[in-house]
C-alpha cells in the first residue's frame, strides 16, 4: 500500500494514500473533533467541527473529507481553529433547544461535550427562536427536531447501511429538517424500525422512548453478545443498569453484521409481554403446581428411567450449542432414543459454501429462492439492498408476498427456478440465498451455480445448524412415544401446532421460558432463562460459532437450557461433562 507522509501539529505522520486528514489524525491518535463524522459513513463534511488548517490553504479545511498528500503541514488545535470550531458550536447552540439539563442525551451528547471542550458558557445570539416539531409515532422512538443538528448521520445510515432510504432532509436552511418518505409522519413512513438511525445520533434528537431517562453511559453496562432472535447471529450490545436491561445496540465491531441490527434484535425482546415461567411445576390431582426444583428433576428424571424405549424428544433450535448437545447426549446416546425432532423446518444443503452478508453487498445478481429475508433475517435483507444500491439484479423465487419483491427485477415461481439459475450463470459474480421453502427440484437446479456462485442458507430457527449437527433432527413420530421432553425454550408456541402432534395420553416434560398452550397441557415444567440471562454459544447460519452471554440474573428460579440438562443428567448419575467449559468444549468438537 503506497503511503504518504505529512506533519499533523509537528508530528511526523504515515497513512495510506487517499486518507482523509481525519483518518491520518485518528492513526497517529491526534484527536480532531467531529459530529456530523461517523467511522461506519461516507464523509460529507456539514457541520465544520473538524476544521484545522492546512498550510498553503487560504481558508479552514474540513479534516473529514479533506485529502492528505505528501509533505503537508496540518495544524489542528491552533488558535484560528479553535475560534473557528467554537464559532460553529455557538450557532448550533443557538440554533435550536439545547436546553441540556433537560435532555435525554446529557452526559452523553457529543455536541454538549464538544461544548465543554470549548467552553461554551453562554449563548451568544438568540436561542429557540422557531420551534419545531416532536414526532412520536414510531412505535419504539421518537424525533425532536428540535434537538437536531442537521448532521445526516441518521439519513445516511438509513441509506447507506440499512439501504431503506426512508430519511432525507427538506426545506434550506435554518428550516432544514430531517423527514421521512418526502414529508410523512415517521409511523406511517417505510422505515422498518431497525434503529440504526437512533443509534448513531450524536445528540438527543433521536430518543429511545423505553430507556429514555434510565441511565447515562456512565451508569451503565455493555455487555457485548450475539443476538439469539434470528440464525445471522448480529453482535450486539447489551446494555443494562442495576440489573435491569435497559435496550440493545449493534455491535460495531461485529463481523457478521458490522454494528447493523434490525426490529427484531433491537426491540421486539424488550417488549415480549408473554407470561414468563419463573418456577419448577408438577401436576397433581390433574392441576399444575409450583414445586422445588429438586422434586422436579427427580419427577423428570423417574420417568426419563421408566419410559422403556417409548421416549420422544422435541428441540427449539433456539437454544444454546451447550443445551443441544446435552439433549442429544443424553436422550440419544445414554436413553437410546432415536425419537428426536426440531420445533421448526430445515433448510435443506444446497451447497457446503459458506459467504458472509459483506460477500452478498458485492454481488451483481442475487437469486433469493424459498426464503424472505426482509421478515425473518432483515439484517441479511439490508445487505442484499447494499447490493441493489450498487447495481446488483435481484430475482426472487418464493410467493408472491415476499418482503424483498418489490426490488426485484424478476420475481419467478419455484417452477421457474430454472430461467433465474440461466440470468445467474451469465453473471460475474452471483449469489443464492436460500431458504427452507426451496423444493427438491429448484435444490437441485441450484447445484448448478456450485463452481460460481457464494451461497447462504437461511436457515429459519436461531440456532438451527447446530440442532442438526447434532442429529437432532432424527424425525419425530408422536404415534411411538408416551413419554415426550420438549426444550420449548423461549420459541413462540402460542398455537396448539405443536400439541396437535403428540399423542393425549403421552407424559409431557416441557423446559420453557413462557407460559404457551403447551406448558398448560405439560405434566412437568422446568422454568428457563431468556437470552439477556444465560451464557452459551450458537452457530449462526453460516456456521460461524459465536458467544452470547448473560447480561442480567435469571428471574424467579430459571435456570439456563444447558444448566438444567446438566442437573437433570447427575439426577440420573450421568456423567455429561464437569462444568460449563467442560460442556461447551465437548460441544465445538462435535460440531467441528
Ligand atoms: S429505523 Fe432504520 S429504516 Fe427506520 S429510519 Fe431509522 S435507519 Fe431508516
Ligand atoms: S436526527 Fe440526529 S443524526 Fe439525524 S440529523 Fe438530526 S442530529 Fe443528526
Ligand atoms: S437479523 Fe437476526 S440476528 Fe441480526 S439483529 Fe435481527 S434478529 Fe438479530
Ligand atoms: S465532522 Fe467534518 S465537517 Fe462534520
Amino acid at each position: 500500500m503506497a503511503m504518504v507522509n505529512l506533519n499533523i501539529d509537528g508530528h511526523k505522520v504515515s497513512a495510506p494514500a487517499g486518507s482523509t486528514i481525519l483518518e491520518a489524525s485518528r492513526l497517529a491518535s491526534i484527536d480532531i473533533p467531529t459530529l456530523c463524522d461517523h467511522p461506519e459513513l461516507t464523509p460529507i463534511g456539514a457541520c465544520r467541527m473538524c476544521l484545522v488548517e492546512v498550510k498553503g490553504q487560504r481558508a479552514l479545511q474540513p479534516a473529514c473529507t479533506f485529502p492528505i498528500a505528501e509533505g503537508m503541514e496540518v495544524q489542528t488545535e491552533s488558535s484560528k481553529v479553535k475560534d473557528a470550531r467554537k464559532f460553529v458550536l455557538e450557532l448550533l447552540f443557538s440554533e435550536r433547544n439545547h436546553y441540556c439539563m433537560y435532555c435525554e442525551m446529557t452526559g452523553d451528547c457529543e455536541l454538549q461535550s464538544l461544548g465543554y471542550r470549548y467552553g461554551i458558557d453562554h449563548w451568544v445570539y438568540p436561542t429557540y427562536t422557531q420551534r419545531f416539531p416532536v414526532d412520536a409515532t414510531r412505535q419504539y422512538f421518537l424525533m425532536d427536531h428540535n434537538r437536531c443538528i442537521l448532521c445526516r448521520r441518521c439519513a445516511r445510515a438509513c441509506s447507506e447501511l440499512v439501504a431503506n432510504h426512508t430519511l432525507g432532509m427538506r426545506q434550506r436552511g435554518a428550516n432544514s429538517m430531517i423527514h421521512a418518505d418526502m414529508d410523512v409522519p415517521f409511523g406511517e413512513s417505510s422505515c422498518v424500525s431497525c434503529g440504526t438511525c437512533l443509534q448513531v445520533c450524536p445528540t438527543g434528537a433521536l430518543v429511545d422512548k423505553r430507556s429514555a431517562f434510565m441511565g447515562r453511559d456512565i451508569e451503565t453496562e455493555h455487555i457485548k453478545t450475539t443476538c439469539s432472535q434470528c440464525s445471522l447471529g448480529c453482535g450486539t450490545e447489551i446494555v443494562t443498569r442495576a440489573g435491569n436491561v435497559l435496550r440493545v445496540e449493534g455491535d460495531w465491531d461485529a463481523p457478521v453484521n458490522a454494528g447493523v441490527i434490525c426490529q427484531a434484535g433491537r426491540f421486539d425482546p424488550l417488549y415480549d409481554d408473554r407470561q414468563r415461567i419463573t418456577k419448577p411445576m408438577v401436576r397433581t390431582n390433574g392441576k399444575l403446581s409450583e414445586t422445588d426444583w429438586d422434586a422436579a428433576l427427580e419427577a423428570t428424571a423417574k420417568h426419563l428411567g421408566g419410559a422403556d424405549g417409548k421416549l420422544g424428544v422435541l428441540a427449539s433450535t433456539y437454544a444454546t450449542n451447550e443445551a443441544l448437545y446435552l439433549l442429544a447426549e443424553l436422550f440419544g446416546t445414554q436413553l437410546q432414543s432415536k425419537n428426536m425432532g426440531l420445533l421448526g423446518s430445515v433448510a435443506p444443503t444446497v451447497s457446503d459454501k459458506d459467504a458472509s452478508l459483506e460477500d452478498l453487498s458485492k454481488s451483481d445478481v442475487i437469486l433469493v429462492v424459498g426464503a424472505d429475508p426482509a421478515k425473518d433475517q432483515p439484517v441479511a435483507s439490508f445487505f442484499v439492498k447494499r447490493a441493489i444500491d450498487k447495481g446488483a439484479r435481484l430475482i426472487v423465487v418464493d410467493g408472491e408476498d415476499n418482503g424483498l419483491s418489490p426490488m426485484a427485477s424478476m420475481n419467478l415461481q419455484m417452477r421457474d427456478i430454472d430461467k433465474a439459475v440461466e440470468v445467474a450463470k451469465r453473471a460475474d459474480a452471483p449469489a443464492v440465498v436460500y431458504g427452507p421453502g426451496v423444493s427438491t427440484p429448484a435444490a437441485k437446479a441450484l447445484k448448478e451455480l456450485a463452481d460460481k456462485a457464494q451461497f447462504v442458507a437461511l436457515q429459519p430457527g436461531v440456532n438451527t445448524r447446530a440442532a442438526v449437527g447434532f442429529g437432532l433432527n432424527n424425525g419425530f413420530d408422536a404415534s411411538s412415544a408416551d413419554t415426550v421432553f420438549v426444550l420449548a425454550g423461549e420459541q413462540a408456541l402460542e398455537d396448539d401446532s405443536v400439541l396437535d402432534k403428540l399423542d393425549n395420553d403421552a407424559f409431557l416434560i416441557v423446559q420453557a421460558s413462557y407460559e404457551s398452550p403447551l406448558t398448560q397441557r405439560a405434566d412437568l415444567v422446568l422454568p428457563m432463562a431468556i437470552w439477556s440471562e444465560r451464557t452459551g454459544s450458537l452457530m449462526n447460519t453460516m456456521g460461524l460459532v459465536q458467544q452470547a452471554a448473560a447480561a442480567v440474573e435469571p428471574q424467579g428460579q430459571a435456570k439456563p437450557d444447558w444448566e438444567i440438562l446438566s442437573l437433570l443428567a447427575s439426577k440420573m448419575d450421568i456423567s455429561l461433562g464437569a462444568s460449563f467449559d467442560d460442556i461447551s468444549a465437548h460441544a465445538a468438537e462435535q460440531l467441528k
